[in-house]
């Protein structure tokens, strides 16, 4: 078994992770048309696992074709399972809700609650429901766990999330405007109490104009490390 885990950031929300036991994870589903990854970052081999934290076009527009090219499993909220399911995807679709723990392929996942909305927008223009957003933290072969926010704002329970599942990660949104920015993430990392934090959902419009440097004055001489990640770059942790 490797020892260590394998975090390629593809951008915006999305990390393609190696697990230690060599499972391929996908978080939110948006890599060939993700405007800020380079083009040689999209490649995938393989994919054991897709987590979607909500139906935002920026989270999930290619669940379904990369459901259909690699028969990975899905793990995502009751709703949107139900329209995966609509969609004709065949995978094994396993539709949860939060406070749940999944244990697929031995990766546990558990899905923590979010602040945000969720809806899936159909070609005809009508808008769906699509249940609630998550977070999720998830737990590899070797008990390195990481929490990823999804979209939110800040919110205490995010202690609990801390205090229960002890992240040693946590991939945290900064941008502001939609989620939190670097103020709130700050807040964020001393409830999680996390010593490292990946930075993501800033930078990939104007308007997400929050930024890891910001994060990092905010948590200056606080031991919290902010691991800045350029699209496409790949970091082995644990
Ligand atoms: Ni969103
Ligand atoms: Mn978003």
């Amino acid at each position: 078994m490797n020892k260590n885990v394998g975090v390629r950031f593809i951008g915006h929300s999305t990390f393609l992770i190696k697990s230690p036991g060599g499972k391929t994870i996908l978080i939110d589903p948006w890599v060939k048309d993700n405007p800020i990854c380079p083009d040689q970052a999209k490649e995938i081999e393989n994919l054991d696992l897709i987590l979607i934290t909500h139906g935002h076009g920026d989270h999930m527009p290619e669940a379904v074709a990369l459901a259909e090219e690699f028969n990975p499993s899905i793990i995502c909220n009751f709703e949107i399972s139900q329209w995966l399911q609509g969609k004709g995807v065949n995978c094994p679709v396993i539709g949860m809700n939060k406070g749940g723990t999944a244990e697929v392929e031995g990766i546990r996942v558990t899905m923590v609650d979010a602040k945000h909305s969720s809806s899936i927008t159909e070609p005809d223009g009508t808008t769906i429901y699509a249940g609630e957003p998550a977070g999720y933290v998830i737990g590899f072969e070797n008990d390195y766990r990481i929490y990823h926010a999804g979209d939110t704002c800040i919110f205490g329970d995010m202690k609990l999330i801390g205090e229960l599942y002890k992240p040693d990660l946590a991939m945290l949104p900064i941008g502001d405007h939609f989620t939190m920015g670097p103020l709130e993430a700050s807040m964020a990392c001393r409830f999680l109490n996390v010593d490292k934090v990946v930075p993501m959902h800033y930078g990939t419009f104007p308007i997400l104009t929050g930024n890891p440097e910001r994060l990092r004055e905010l948590l200056d001489g606080e031991g919290i490390e902010v691991i800045e990640l350029e699209p496409g770059q790949e970091v082995f942790m644990g």
